[in-house]
């Protein structure tokens, strides 16, 4: 049968914006995004990683400038095209949005809009037509910042260092999306494992809460990650076959396969005969 697939923009259903969050700091958020990215990149999507967090960790992994002209303006509300400010990376297909110190200010700028919830979405929505994939690197906090990240994601992916603190405030953001009527998937993994650790092993074989997706796979503790920072590329780069670099592709498959979307949009109708 021939039927016309391309979807309408914005179709929910499609999942085209990967919010990359953890309230926690330092679960593996930035390396997740940028290894994540890359491999979307490499397996022929048009990708953009937008870089939130003052810090610039991943501007920096994608060795580009932490500077955005006018960034105060292009959060506070006033007409702004993002594509004035994006950035090439050293990658086929991977562009980055960078971060800019003045994003330390970001919950300010942003409740200087009309509807302050809703301004990243509303500067990614033009950006959506041009990519297939949006990678967003989230800074650690739960905020106006993250509210805005949960209405302009498709999906939140959760890097979890499994310990009973870190299903706490698993509950708490799930607790805070259910407050706020939030209906954003949430797609949790286990990161950092370490599984000679009895407390890892015991929270990986414990029950789920029911209002999120655990997914399969898990990001093994290894150096070969830490070492992104010295290579300041991804390790899916420099170290594929890496127990890491394996992880994270079996990751982005198990992201394709279940949380869906994530793939070069149809050019043509299929043919009706
Ligand atoms: N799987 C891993 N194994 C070992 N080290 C890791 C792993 N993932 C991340 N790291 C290291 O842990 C530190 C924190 O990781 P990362 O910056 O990705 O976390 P984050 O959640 O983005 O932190 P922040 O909240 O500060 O933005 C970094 O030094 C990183 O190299
Ligand atoms: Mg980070």
């Amino acid at each position: 049968m021939g039927t016309h697939v391309s979807k309408k923009r914005f179709d929910k259903s499609v999942v085209k914006i990967l919010g990359v969050y953890n309230i926690k700091g330092g679960v593996g958020k930035t390396a997740t995004a940028v290894n994540i990215a890359h491999l979307a990149a490499q397996s022929g999507l048009r990708t953009l990683i937008w870089d939130l967090d003052p810090q610039a960790a991943a501007t920096f992994y994608l060795r580009v400038k932490p500077k955005v002209k006018r960034s105060e303006k292009m959060l506070s509300g006033k007409k702004f095209d993002l594509n004035e400010v994006v950035k090439g990376s050293d990658y086929p297909n991977l562009d980055l949005l960078p971060a800019d110190f003045s994003y330390r200010n970001m919950d300010l700028l942003l409740g200087e809009n009309k509807k302050p919830a809703l301004r990243l979405l509303k500067l990614l929505r033009p950006l959506a037509e041009e990519y297939e994939a949006v990678v967003l690197d989230c800074p650690p906090s739960i905020s106006l910042v993250s509210e805005n990240i949960f209405r302009a994601a498709d999906a939140l992916l959760l890097p979890t260092i499994p310990t009973t603190l870190s299903l706490r405030t698993m509950q708490q953001l799930l607790d805070f999306m259910e407050g706020h009527k939030l209906s954003t998937p949430v797609y949790a993994f286990y990161s950092m494992v370490d599984r000679r650790k009895r407390m890892h092993l015991d929270v990986m074989a414990s029950g789920q809460d029911p209002r999120c997706c655990v997914l399969e796979t898990a990001i093994p503790y290894a150096t070969e990650v830490e070492r992104m920072g010295i290579e300041r590329r991804a390790v899916t780069d420099y170290a594929p076959r890496s127990p890491a670099g394996r992880a994270y592709q079996a990751l982005w498959e198990e992201i394709q396969a279940k949380v869906g979307g994530l793939r070069p949009l149809p050019m043509t109708y299929d043919s009706p005969f």
